[in-house]
């Protein structure tokens, strides 16, 4: 199917309409956040899953019933996705969310709630690889074509929720304050119990050395990829085909350089650059 058939435009945005509706995009938008809700803003591709995974841990001090029995896509459902009407008033508080909007389409109870925000940023470039695997397996999504033909699609912005770079500088330019905090992949890849001591001091949760080296255990690659209820097996195949590749696929820091020649990486990185090169932050990784 073409590009117009599996997407809906939405304030200049790609979004997929086996997903989302126009209903449940305007349900995002007039949302009205409780002062406990948190909520894990992730660019696709970055990490969305994992913070299902760990929210509902971080919050209720390790017990591992949710991620045991509920599907992610309900136990910490997308704001934006047509199944959070069915699911919200069924979440326990403090109640966790993902969202992949950019922070100017957040609902306005945003900045009137005293809710918190974690933003998970990875390195684009392994965005970009994991993307189109991804693209690959999810038959709502358009054929990807080649590598080279993907980089020109993901560097264009014409991807869902758009491009990376502008996903990236609407977070860090917010006015939240010390309501939000900004969290990477690599770091969780790298020392998930710091991380997650690092989010839980966030939350205002004083967990104990040993639930959080649980918490870890929990929320490690294998375990997650063993987890019928974290790994995307119950969906059926039409949806997400895992003969093709696998949600839960490699986990890892740095797989782009298996599959960037010298010339994508260079072209890749000079893109990026010039788009962040007015901005006042800088990324904790080199392109
Ligand atoms: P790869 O395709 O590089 O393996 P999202 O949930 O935002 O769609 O992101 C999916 C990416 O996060 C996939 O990356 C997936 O493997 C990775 N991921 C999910 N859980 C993870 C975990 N526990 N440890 C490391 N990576 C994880």
């Amino acid at each position: 199917m073409s590009s117009e058939e599996l997407y809906l435009l939405y304030h200049g945005l790609l979004v997929p309409k086996e997903t989302h509706s126009l209903e449940s995009l305007k349900f995002a938008q007039d949302f009205t956040f409780k002062d406990d809700d948190v909520v894990a803003v992730v660019y696709p591709k970055s990490g969305t899953v994992w913070m299902q995974e760990i929210l509902p841990l971080l919050l209720n001090g390790g017990d591992l019933t949710p991620i045991h029995t509920i599907p992610n896509w309900d136990r910490v459902p997308w704001l934006e996705e047509k199944r959070i009407e069915l699911v919200v008033d069924k979440l326990a508080s403090p109640r966790a969310m993902v969202s992949h909007l950019p922070y100017q389409l957040m609902p306005p109870s945003i900045h009137t709630s005293k809710a918190k925000v974690i933003y998970v940023m990875r390195n684009p470039k392994d965005v970009m690889v994991s993307s189109y695997f991804f693209h690959q397996m999810a038959g709502f999504l358009p054929d990807p074509g080649t590598f080279d033909e993907f980089m020109n699609t993901f560097l264009e912005g014409k991807v869902l929720f758009g491009k990376w770079t502008d996903h990236v500088k609407s977070w860090k330019q917010t006015e939240l304050g010390d309501r939000i905090m900004h969290m990477t992949y690599e770091e969780m890849v790298q020392d998930l119990p710091a991380a997650l001591k690092r989010m839980s001091d966030f939350l205002g949760r004083d967990l104990r050395e040993e639930t959080i080296q649980k918490i870890a255990e929990h929320c490690s690659f294998k375990t997650m990829k063993d987890n019928s209820m974290s790994n995307f097996s119950l969906v059926p195949k039409m949806y997400l085909d895992h003969d093709k590749s696998q949600f839960l696929r490699k986990g890892v820091i740095g797989d782009w350089k298996n599959h960037f020649s010298p010339e994508q990486r260079a072209r890749f990185t000079s893109v990026i650059q010039k788009e962040l090169e007015n901005e006042s932050f800088t990324l904790p990784w080199s392109l």
